[in-house]
């Protein structure tokens, strides 16, 4: 086979190589049946379905799942998901299959849909939308974007950034496309979608399907005159969703927030807003030296305005203790199921007081199991 490659020019074999890394491991397939089999007993008819996969393999090099197999392998990918404290409601998981859609505003048209269905008014509804599979005939649509809501990052010529920086190559590739940004610190970028075939297609999300909440704080007033801002609804858009041996490299899918995501990373990372230094002149802590304690006393407020502000907007959040403590509770009855739940600690302990949380005080099982969401090159 390797020689054969070799022997096609430059151009052809890597077509010859895509295609083949689009042929569906017919292991992975027979493991993930099985596995759907073991876990949905009433389902029936293991055997019949086997034969019908490895002979569908076998033809086209790959195969469709049922609805079923679907929506269960997208749970199971949830449930795997090592780096998740969320995971206790991984059964309510919706799953919305779009595998028909075959167009870049197909694609746009579903990933609004999506964002509206979720966000809910408020009352977010974990979602995942699953568009067409990579397969041997042609590789699936994909979108640029990391999550379907993000703020721009637009650098300045003295390299100073305003907005989110770690948008600013997102933000430098739609104003490429023509988008052109307001300046603005909380500017929503369009999604770009690249689809199975032709070029990729640029969209706006309509302001309705992008909910936010303005900060505030419960003690002080001068908090709103921050003009913090973040949007209710994370959707990852750039993990492909592996199941039973065939890639959905677009499947975008959301949760809802934990406080400490947006109040101890977003807004406060260096490498992101920034914003500790400014609370904490505003709160008027002493800033000369580390031993006050001021970034700690500022993180503390900063996370206070979160989860205040989302209360008060009505829009799902939860905070670091209570995920937490749900977090236990999950990993016990996976092992009442006679399941591992493998975790990686560095991600599930919170990014503030992480030894104030349960979570912190013990070691997780590393192992990675499928199916999975996964970051492809
Ligand atoms: N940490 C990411 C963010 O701040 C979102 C990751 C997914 N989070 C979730 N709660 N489902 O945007």
């Amino acid at each position: 086979m390797r020689t054969w490659i070799t022997n096609l020019r430059p151009f052809d074999a890597l077509a010859v190589q895509a295609v083949l890394e689009r042929t569906t491991d017919l292991r992975e397939a027979e493991r993930f049946i099985r596995l759907f089999h073991a876990e949905n007993p009433k389902a029936g008819g293991m055997t019949a379905r086997l034969r019908d996969v490895t002979r569908d393999v076998a033809r086209r090099g790959t195969y469709t799942h049922t609805y079923e197999e679907l929506e269960f392998g997208a749970r199971v990918a949830w449930r795997n998901s090592n780096r998740c404290i969320g995971r206790l409601y991984w059964r309510s998981l919706k799953v919305r299959d779009r595998r028909q859609v075959t167009t870049a505003e197909g694609v746009a048209l579903e990933c609004v849909a999506h964002l509206r269905e979720a966000t809910g008014n408020g009352k977010i509804r974990p979602t995942v939308t699953v568009l067409p599979p990579d397969t041997p005939a042609r590789p699936g649509p994909r979108i640029l974007n990391d999550q379907l809501i993000r703020y721009a990052g637009y650098r300045n010529r003295d390299g100073s950034i305003v907005g989110d920086p770690r948008n600013v190559e997102l933000t430098e590739m739609a104003k490429a496309l023509g988008w052109s940004g307001r300046f603005g610190r909380f500017d929503v970028l369009p999604l770009i979608i690249q689809p199975s075939m032709g070029d990729p297609l640029m969209c706006n999300l309509p302001g309705d399907a992008v909910l936010e909440v303005p900060l505030v704080h419960p003690e002080y007033p001068w908090f709103e005159e921050l003009g913090l801002r973040w949007h209710a609804v994370p959707a990852i858009s750039d993990m492909c969703l592996e199941i039973g041996g065939i890639c959905y490299p677009c499947a975008p899918f959301n949760g809802w927030y934990m406080g400490t995501e947006i109040g101890a990373r977003n807004l406060a990372d260096t490498g992101r807003y920034d914003q500790l230094e400014v609370v904490a002149d505003r709160l008027g802590l002493d800033t000369s030296t580390e031993r006050t304690l001021w970034r700690d006393h500022a993180l503390v407020e900063l996370n206070v305005a979160v989860l205040y502000s989302f209360e008060q907007a009505g829009v799902t959040m939860t905070d670091h203790h209570t995920e937490s403590r749900r977090f236990l509770t999950h990993l016990a009855r996976e092992e009442q199921a006679g399941r591992v739940c493998p975790a990686d600690w560095s991600w599930i302990v919170p990014p503030l007081s992480g030894s104030a949380t349960p979570v912190f005080h013990r070691y997780y099982d590393t192992r990675v199991l499928t199916p999975a969401f996964v970051h492809h090159r």
